[in-house]
């Protein structure tokens, strides 16, 4: 089996973060693919962030085997609510990373980040990106603009 594990970026990230945000990758994301420039900045950035006193966003990045392959992201919102997010580089797609890596955002979130419930939202056409959230326990939830939303919440015990 493969290790997976999610890690915060470093400063020798933006070529791999390059090469996640690309192709197909970016289709559903309401973007276009970043410039090396834009990669470089989106890890500085990500650092800072991380760094603060208040996380109001966690970025970790996604490594199997040593290769940075994709990154996860946990927004802070009021009310003890997270929303999760994620990106995988193509030629890793269907291995099963996103749903591994979800689930470890998802053990963070409710143990070390003390949130209570997480959404996620998706395009209707991102049948793969729906697989994901529901194989990591996610429930459909309603639509926002043309997304449809998903909701987990903590378990009692
Ligand atoms: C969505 C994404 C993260 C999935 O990553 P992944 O590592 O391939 O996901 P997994 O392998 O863990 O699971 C994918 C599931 O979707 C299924 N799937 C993949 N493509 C599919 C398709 N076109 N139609 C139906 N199911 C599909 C797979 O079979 C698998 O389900 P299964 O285990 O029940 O067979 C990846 O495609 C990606 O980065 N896409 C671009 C960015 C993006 O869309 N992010 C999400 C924004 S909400």
């Amino acid at each position: 089996m493969i290790t997976l594990a999610l890690r915060l970026l470093t400063p020798a990230d933006g070529p791999a973060i390059l090469r996640i945000y690309s192709g197909a990758s970016v289709t559903f994301l309401e973007r276009r693919a970043m410039t090396a420039r834009e990669a470089e900045e989106y890890v500085a950035t990500v650092r800072q962030r991380t760094g603060a006193v208040s996380v109001a966003q966690y970025v970790f990045g996604v490594e199997v085997a040593g290769d940075l392959v994709g990154v996860v992201k946990l927004g802070r919102r009021p009310g003890g609510q997270g929303q999760v997010s994620y990106v995988l580089r193509e030629d890793c797609w269907g291995r099963g990373y996103a749903t591994q890596a979800v689930q470890q955002l998802i053990a963070f979130a409710f143990g070390i980040a003390g949130l209570d419930s997480l959404g996620a939202k998706i395009h209707p056409d991102n049948v793969a990106s729906g697989r994901v959230l529901e194989k990591a326990g996610f429930t459909p939830f309603g639509m926002r603009g043309h997304m449809i939303t998903y909701r987990l919440a903590a378990s009692a015990d």
